[in-house]
């Protein structure tokens, strides 16, 4: 056992959605305990701008690529060599595919599967590159164990995300020893949400979670890097929500 069962010295860490929110976070703590980080989103201007925060942004590169462009991620990550962990936070418009059941669109409601797919994608794309030892970090969210209510309009989005959960679970047989873990945030203080909407959530965690504090980003990034370090860790759905899933 290292010293610091947290390091991450000499190992290569993904992150996809690392531009914004949990993603940036997560990229933030790996560069801090050492790693070789692997920024990706859609913005190069973004990640860079993230990159330039990193405690060792000479250890961190940049890759412009989306995550729901299946061949394309071929070639992005065609050079990236040996990976060690991959950690896939991307998400887009989640907010935008809020609707009641019976008024949802079809375009809406195969577009909140985009969150199933890129992450797939993203998984068979590094599948070459990701060492015996590795991990894979998926993220559903806690509503894909304890749905959200009839007013959150999430009905499909909750179902997505027990879709991730069980493929998680099932990657975690097929892609042994390579361990794969679902995380599932409850509300987390991230860009997801409008200045307002952040202003009312911190209020209402801070009276209703049964932690009484809001979630945060790092909150999230530090859950990441438990389970791409603890080499006991495989086929776990991780809430990580304030106790929002039993309250
Ligand atoms: N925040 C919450 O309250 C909350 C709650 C439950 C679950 N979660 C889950 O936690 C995860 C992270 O959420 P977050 O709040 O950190 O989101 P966020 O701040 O909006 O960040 C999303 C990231 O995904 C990237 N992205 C979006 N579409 C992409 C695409 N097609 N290809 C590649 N990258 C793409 C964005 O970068 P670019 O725009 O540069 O591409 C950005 O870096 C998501 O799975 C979300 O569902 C969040």
């Amino acid at each position: 056992m290292p010293l610091n069962p947290f390091d991450l010295t000499d190992q290569t860490v993904v992150i996809v959605g690392a531009s914004s929110g949990i993603g940036a976070a997560t990229a933030r703590l790996s560069s801090e305990l050492g790693a070789d980080v692997i920024l990706v989103s859609r913005s190069m201007d973004k990640l860079e701008a993230v990159r330039a925060t990193l405690p060792h942004p000479e250890k961190a590169r940049s890759i412009a690529a989306d995550y729901l462009d299946r061949e394309g991620l071929e070639d992005s990550f065609s050079d990236v060599g040996s990976v060690h962990h991959i950690v896939i936070p991307a998400v887009a418009n989640e907010n935008k595919k809020r609707g009641a059941f019976t008024a949802l669109s079809v375009d809406t409601m195969r577009a909140s599967f985009d969150k199933f797919w890129g992450q797939t994608f993203v998984v068979q794309a590094l599948s070459q590159h990701i060492m015996p030892s590795g991990s894979v970090t998926l993220f559903a969210s806690v509503a894909g164990l304890k749905p959200s209510g009839a007013d959150s309009g999430l009905s499909i989005m909750n179902g997505v995300q027990a879709a991730v959960m069980q493929t998680g679970r099932s990657l975690a047989i097929e892609l042994a020893p390579v361990r794969v873990n679902v995380l599932a945030p409850g509300v987390v203080l991230t860009n997801v949400w409008t200045g307002e909407q952040r202003d009312d959530l911190k209020s209402w965690m801070e009276a209703t979670l049964p932690v009484r504090i809001s979630g945060e980003p790092e909150h999230i990034a530090q859950a990441a890097v438990s389970l791409m370090t603890n080499p006991y860790i495989s086929g776990a759905v991780l809430p990580v929500d304030g106790g929002l899933h039993i309250s």
